[in-house]
């Protein structure tokens, strides 16, 4: 019998701690947006979960909308090709947009729906992601709100898969190497043809 926790290989940043600085998250954001109106876009499938989070510490009437997107590329290292799988329900035009992000690595995925929604003129764009690798070093875009640094390590669990399993661990845990190397996906980990 697999269990679900057998993927993991140590827990790097456990449930209290992630529902700790969600809450801090969410009481910065509430404070820098008193008198402005909200939008809270979130990247699917990835952030649903640190979104549903968020959404609850923030005291301010806000909306909440969804993106999905594809990347494709060879390998871990992306051919820069982004494309909109699922778009807005609504128009952004002058409203005060937060993208949801669960994990920044090469911050391509984010450079691109930075620009994309730039194009749309809203009054402003920040992006508040849960997790930030070192590592981002070809797109770097500015968070303005960050969960966790966290070491370059192959991330699962709270919204985060490997191969579409593991996101429903309750805490942001180090996937297993050999999972990795012998995973039929393994040397594509990062680029799955299917939304993040
Ligand atoms: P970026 O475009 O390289 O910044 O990649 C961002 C996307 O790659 C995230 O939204 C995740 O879907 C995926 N990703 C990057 N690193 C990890 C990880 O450690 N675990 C799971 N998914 C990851
Ligand atoms: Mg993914």
């Amino acid at each position: 019998m697999t269990e679900l926790t057998d993927g993991v290989e140590e827990i790097l940043v456990d449930e209290a701690a992630l529902q700790a600085r969600v809450a801090e998250l969410g009481a910065e954001i509430s404070a820098d947006y008193r008198d402005r109106d909200l939008l809270l876009i979130g990247v699917l499938k990835g952030a649903i979960f640190f979104m549903a989070d968020l959404m609850r510490q923030i005291d301010l009437p806000c909306e909440v909308d969804f993106m999905a997107i594809s990347s494709y590329g060879a390998g871990v290292d992306s051919s820069g090709v982004v494309r909109i799988l699922k778009d807005l329900d609504m128009p952004i035009e002058n409203r005060n947009v937060v993208i949801v992000e669960d994990i920044v690595d090469s911050g391509l995925t984010l450079s691109y729906l930075l620009r994309n929604l730039e194009a749309r003129h809203p009054a402003s764009v920040e992006i508040c992601a849960l997790l930030t690798k070192p590592d981002r070093r070809e797109n770097d875009v500015e968070c303005r709100y960050v969960g966790f640094e966290i070491p370059n390590r192959f991330v699962i669990g709270y919204g985060l898969d490997f191969a579409e399993r593991y996101r429903n661990l309750p805490y942001i845990g180090v996937l297993r190497e050999d999972l990795i190397a012998d995973g039929e996906n393994g040397q594509d980990i990062h680029r799955s043809p299917v939304a993040e």
